[in-house]
């Protein structure tokens, strides 16, 4: 029986989800992961919330098919501009499964966007997540006032990081120069600056939850009477949650905590103000909704802020040599096919937020995940020979463009020192947050 050669490329959930469902398939499959860092679990490891400890417990379940050495992992193996690019990769796989995700940040697109001290979630979580693309990005944190935009769970996870005390975020993984700049802030006022109703929110009710048990901050809604006047009841189970919620805290005043999170409702930003180059307010305009749409009323305050975060939603990296779609950031498909013009392009699938967009929790990339492997499966008599599918092909050509990857037994060392240098904080680990570092731990002998 002939052996198929697939590789699976970004290890974040979709992809790992996608890895575990080949393998358990039982067809004739050998599967490799490759991914840019020397690290696996993707957003999972860079964009979860590092006090969500139990959530990153997930990676128990993600790591299954390396642990008995069933797949092979690829670390620091960027697939596409600055790396292996698709069509060499193409000529050693059966077929190739996309999942890398959506780590673009959005625009606000309104004037001083460009200052310093304007950034977009992505930017942040990865900083404070210990990202190494964004090590360096050390946000000034001396200005009582930050601004985050958006209703997600992703502004949420911003909010309650820079809510929680210095000591809090010292028991999690966030590397030492970030919490050491934790410590510095004057963070006082985090204003949550969110388009629509108390109705319309898209956080889940769990994590709505975990700000008002902030013990450092007073959570305060500010909704000029609309709870008090009454909104409609939202028919969704989760959004009634939230809204109810919403409605006790409503009558929540400050109580002299250190810090205050305030929910604006019904207020855009439409520009930053800047001193020397540095955002030093927000204007914000108050909106009001029409038949669904969001439509502002021309009504201005400037709110005193030293740094936005706009959590508003990512977009994809198109993949050269693929077909995308700039309006939705995603690659077109069909159930995981990647299509062009309506006809699946031979051996090449998606998963994950590449395949669907920027939304969804980690579980919902399984069904996602499981949905691809099933039409690859399917078409696997039918797939394209590649011209080297000797197991050794690959490993000779990475040489060729000057990549060494980082295998699994690379990350289980790079992983062993993050513990270590947990259990010098009290924490399950602290990150290497610079990639000289990653390599070097993780290649050391
Ligand atoms: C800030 C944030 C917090 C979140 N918190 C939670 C939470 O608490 N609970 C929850 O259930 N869900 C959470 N989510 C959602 C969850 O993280 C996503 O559903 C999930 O990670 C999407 O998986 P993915 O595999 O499609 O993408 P990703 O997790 O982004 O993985 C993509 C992988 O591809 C790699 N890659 C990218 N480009 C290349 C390339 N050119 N070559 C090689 N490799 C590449 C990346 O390094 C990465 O490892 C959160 C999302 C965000 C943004
Ligand atoms: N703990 C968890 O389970 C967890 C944690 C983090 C993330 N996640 C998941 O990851 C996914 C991504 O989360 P996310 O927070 O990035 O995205 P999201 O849930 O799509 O929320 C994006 C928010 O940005 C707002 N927005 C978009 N454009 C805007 C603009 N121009 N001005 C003002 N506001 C704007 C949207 O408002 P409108 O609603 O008005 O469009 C929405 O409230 C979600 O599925 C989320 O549930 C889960």
């Amino acid at each position: 029986m002939d052996q198929y050669r697939i590789a699976v490329i970004g290890a974040g959930p979709s992809g790992l989800y996608a890895a575990a469902a080949l393998l358990a398939s039982k067809q004739p499959v050998s599967v490799e992961v490759l991914d840019r860092l020397p690290a696996p679990y993707g957003l999972v490891r860079y964009g979860v919330a590092p006090d969500h400890v139990k959530m990153k417990s997930v990676i128990r379940v993600l790591q299954k098919p390396f642990d008995p050495a069933q797949v092979e992992f690829l670390g620091g193996v960027r697939v596409g501009e600055g790396g292996i690019p698709l069509e060499e990769l193409r000529k050693h796989f059966h077929a190739v499964v996309h999942a890398t995700g959506s780590s673009v940040d959005r625009d606000l697109g309104v004037p001083g966007e460009e200052l310093a001290g304007s950034l977009g979630s992505g930017a942040f979580v990865s900083w404070y997540s210990g990202h190494p693309d964004f090590h360096g990005l050390a946000p000034v944190l001396e200005h009582p006032g930050v601004a985050v935009v958006g209703a997600g769970n992703v502004a949420l996870d911003v909010a309650r990081v820079l809510a929680k005390t210095a000591d809090e975020m010292a028991l999690t993984d966030i590397p030492a120069p970030v919490l050491e700049i934790l410590r510095g802030s004057a963070v006082t006022d985090i204003h949550v600056l969110i388009r629509r109703g108390p109705q319309h929110v898209r956080f889940t009710p769990a994590e709505l939850r975990q700000i008002g048990d902030v013990g450092n901050a007073d959570v305060l809604v500010h909704d000029d009477g609309l709870l008090a006047a009454g909104v409609d009841e939202p028919e969704d189970k989760r959004q009634k949650q939230n809204l109810a919620m919403l409605t006790e805290w409503a009558a929540n005043e400050p109580t002299g905590r250190p810090r205050r999170i305030h929910l604006r409702f019904l207020r855009s930003p439409v520009r930053l103000v800047g001193e020397n180059g540095r955002v030093s307010g927000v204007v914000v305009e108050r909106n009001r909704i029409d038949a669904g749409r969001v439509v502002g009323t021309g009504e201005e305050e400037t709110l005193d802020v030293g740094l936005v975060v706009r959590a508003i939603g990512y977009d994809a990296e198109p993949i050269p040599g693929l077909p995308f779609d700039a309006a939705t950031g995603t690659v077109p498909n069909e159930g995981g096919r990647v299509v062009q013009g309506g006809v699946p392009v031979a051996g090449s699938y998606v998963t994950g937020w590449i395949k669907r967009g920027p939304t969804g929790v980690i579980g919902t990339n399984k069904g996602d995940a499981t949905e691809t492997v099933a039409a690859l499966l399917e078409d696997l008599p039918e797939l394209p020979v590649p011209p080297h599918p000797e197991p050794e092909s690959l490993r000779k050509a990475l040489a060729e463009y000057g990549v060494q990857p980082v295998d699994w037994t690379g990350w289980l060392r790079l992983d062993a020192e993050e513990v270590r240098r947990g259990g010098v904080r009290d924490a399950e680990r602290v990150k290497v947050a610079t990639m000289a570092e990653m390599l070097e731990h993780a290649r050391e002998a």
